[in-house]
């Protein structure tokens, strides 16, 4: 791969060309996958054609970051806003169908307000080569203002899978605390209530 090791540009993706991150969310998969220590299989089975493509498809509200050195992609941030219901808590996602725990918490835990606007910072990866240059609290900085800003946006949540522990204290950093554990410890949710403005 190219590195030109120049100026970080950053770039909203607004035409819908979400495949301009399909290698570095399947780095991102990979990297999960290598750290997972339940169910890694599940987590190798996932990459950029079932994750992050329907998602940016599917959601209601989306702000896809990349950021380049030059003309290559070396890192991107996707958050997402969507309309959750009280049913949203019991929803199984197709990928935990092999989670098969009886009373696991889902995606949401019941204490939570439902129905009501939730977002989430979905994907944050930086190639190796270019961590440690702020480029991912550049992508974070622009995801949490985009995500705060939303209209009645209500809580924001981030989901880290099994085994990726060592991110966490990054993620504190922006405000988030432990939600749950979602399918008995397969991901660790963390969250925060978006305060409306007075
Ligand atoms: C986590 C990751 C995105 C950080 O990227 P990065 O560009 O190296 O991070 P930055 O340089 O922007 O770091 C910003 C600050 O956070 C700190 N930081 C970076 N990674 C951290 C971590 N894992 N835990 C705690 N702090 C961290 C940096 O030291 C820096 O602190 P400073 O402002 O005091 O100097 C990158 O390591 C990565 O892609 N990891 C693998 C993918 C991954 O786990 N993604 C999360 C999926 S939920």
């Amino acid at each position: 791969m190219t590195m030109n090791n120049g100026e970080i540009t950053f770039k909203e993706i607004t035409d819908g060309n979400v495949a301009v991150c399909r290698e570095l969310c399947n780095a991102l998969m990979k990297h999960q996958a290598d750290n997972g220590v339940m169910h890694a299989e599940v987590l190798r089975a996932m990459n950029f054609d079932n994750r992050l493509k329907p998602s940016f498809e599917h959601s209601k509200e989306k702000q896809l970051i990349v950021a380049y050195d030059g003309d290559v992609p070396v890192g991107y941030v996707f958050s997402s806003a969507d309309d959750e219901t009280e049913e949203s808590k019991t929803m199984r996602p197709s990928w935990a169908a092999q989670l098969s725990g009886v009373n696991e918490i889902g995606m949401y835990p019941e204490w939570l307000a439902l129905p009501n606007k939730v977002g989430c910072l979905n994907n944050l990866y930086v190639m190796p080569a270019y961590r440690g240059r702020h480029i991912a609290a550049s992508l974070c900085d622009r995801a949490m203002h985009w995500l705060k800003q939303l209209e009645a946006i209500a809580y924001l949540y981030v989901y880290i899978s099994n085994g990726n522990d060592q991110v966490i204290d990054f993620y504190k950093k922006y405000g988030f605390t432990f939600s749950h554990d979602v399918f008995g410890g397969f991901i660790k949710a963390y969250y925060q209530k978006v305060e409306a403005e007075s």
